[in-house]
């Protein structure tokens, strides 16, 4: 098979490097790919958003399935435009993708679903949004309701910083997609990441993750696309993984089905738990980054039968198999991020790395110049680790991390700490 990966980050690396080991390929693009993917796959440029462009390239050279990592060419319609070339595509149509492109759109679903969501109102007005938000307890949660590539979530500590925030999404600070605005009560507990995948009809879950989304030990400082993760959570037991399944995840996607817009591809289920009870935080309709990693590190190869299965239509028939173990992921990031950071600085000691079925350092934003490598992103590298324990894996991970020669970035220290506590 002939396979084509859309995307640039460290997700697509680890995707790449999945289904790179699955016997079943033959060749591997990936489009635009960054230089960690270039070291085990072809590369090419190609305006990944286009889908006449993507169903072109897909046709000049007899690819036989698309991989689509971001969210952003899915809520542009690309895996349609494929699906609509013959091509078959791992990843939602359009319609199904506004279960994240649209945060009012998820909020209604939930409501039809009657699937448990913190309590919320949608506004166009900026009049209304004060009038609500001055009604309300603190914190509060302000959203802008578009793709604001994660910065479109204000968790308002007083009513002041409510105000400001509506101010600043009413003024056009994140452009169309403050336009309309989500505001939802603060949900106490703790936060996890449940991957299913689904075709249509039949869900599968396929593992759990924790993100550590500040760029602070001890989950500090701004949010960022997130700065470390494992798998599996600990906080996802068997009971309630049962009930994510049984109250969020099989009624929204019975209420995709019902509507004409059934959900193809993996679902990111952003869960909060707070005494055993699962309510959504959000829908991703994409794999996580740094999820991914852990979870592609987790299951191996057998990912691109199951992504195969998903397009397919054949889901019921797959089976996911599990080792009893643990897969931890430390991001390397340029210094300054996710504020203003450098571009350009050399990374020593990476051509050095292991690289086998429990250790790999995933690229997630380099170049090569010279003969070296080079940052090329705010968060640059997935420093990735498999073992028996999570302690292994994280020691592990550190241990590859101490012998990157990169003055120039730095990274958390404390990945893993609330299942290792
Ligand atoms: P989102 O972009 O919706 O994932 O929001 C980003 C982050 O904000 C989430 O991962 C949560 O940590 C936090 N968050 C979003 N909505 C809520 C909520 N209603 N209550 C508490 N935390 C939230
Ligand atoms: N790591 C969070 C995300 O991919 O959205």
């Amino acid at each position: 098979m002939n396979i084509l990966i859309l995307g640039s980050g460290g997700r697509e690396h680890s995707l790449a490097w999945a289904v790179l080991q699955n016997p079943k390929c033959d060749r591997l693009i990936v489009a635009p790919g960054n230089a960690g993917i270039a070291e085990i796959a072809d590369c090419a440029r190609l305006d990944i958003e286009d889908g006449g462009a993507v169903a072109g390239f897909a046709d000049e050279n007899a690819i036989d399935f698309v991989i689509v990592g971001p969210e952003a060419p899915l809520a542009a319609g690309v895996a349609d435009r494929l699906r609509d070339a013959g091509v078959a595509v791992f990843g939602p149509s359009a319609a199904a993708a506004q279960l994240e492109a649209s945060k009012a759109f998820t909020k209604a679903i939930c409501d039809a679903a009657d699937a448990p969501t913190a309590a919320y109102a949608h506004f166009t007005d900026h009049a209304a949004a004060r009038a609500y938000v001055q009604a309300q307890p603190t914190p509060i949660v302000i959203k802008a309701d578009g793709l604001a590539a994660g910065k479109g979530v204000i968790i308002a500590q007083s009513q002041d910083e409510a105000l400001a925030a509506l101010g600043d999404m009413f003024g056009g600070s994140f452009g169309a997609a403050g336009t309309e605005v989500v505001i939802e009560e603060f949900m106490e507990g703790e936060e996890a990441s449940f991957f299913v995948l689904c075709d249509g009809e039949t869900v599968l879950p396929i593992g759990t993750a924790q993100d550590h989304k500040r760029v602070g030990e001890g989950d500090t400082g701004p949010n960022t696309g997130g700065m470390g993760a494992y798998s599996p959570a600990p906080v996802m037991t068997p009971e309630v993984t049962q009930t994510a399944l049984d109250t969020i995840v099989r009624p929204t996607m019975a209420e995709m089905a019902r509507r004409g817009t059934p959900y193809q591809g993996v679902l990111f289920v952003g869960l909060m738990i707070q005494n055993g009870v699962p309510r959504l935080v959000e829908y991703n309709v994409r794999f996580g980054d740094p999820e991914c990693q852990v979870l592609m590190m987790r299951l191996g190869a057998q990912v691109l039968d199951l992504m195969q299965a998903v397009a397919e239509g054949r889901l019921d028939q797959a089976q996911v198999n599990w080792a009893d173990d643990h897969a931890l992921t430390v991001v390397m990031a340029a210094r300054g991020y996710p504020g203003r950071y450098e571009k350009g600085s050399v990374i020593g000691g990476l051509d050095n790395q292991p690289q086998d079925s429990h250790r790999m350092v995933f690229h997630a934003g380099t170049a090569r110049r010279d003969g070296r490598y080079v940052a090329n992103g705010g968060r640059v590298l997935a420093v990735t680790a498999r073992a028996e324990s999570l302690k292994e894996a994280q020691k592990t991970a550190y241990e590859m991390v101490d012998s990157i020669d990169w003055p120039e970035g730095f990274c958390r220290r404390d990945i893993g700490w609330r299942a290792l506590d």
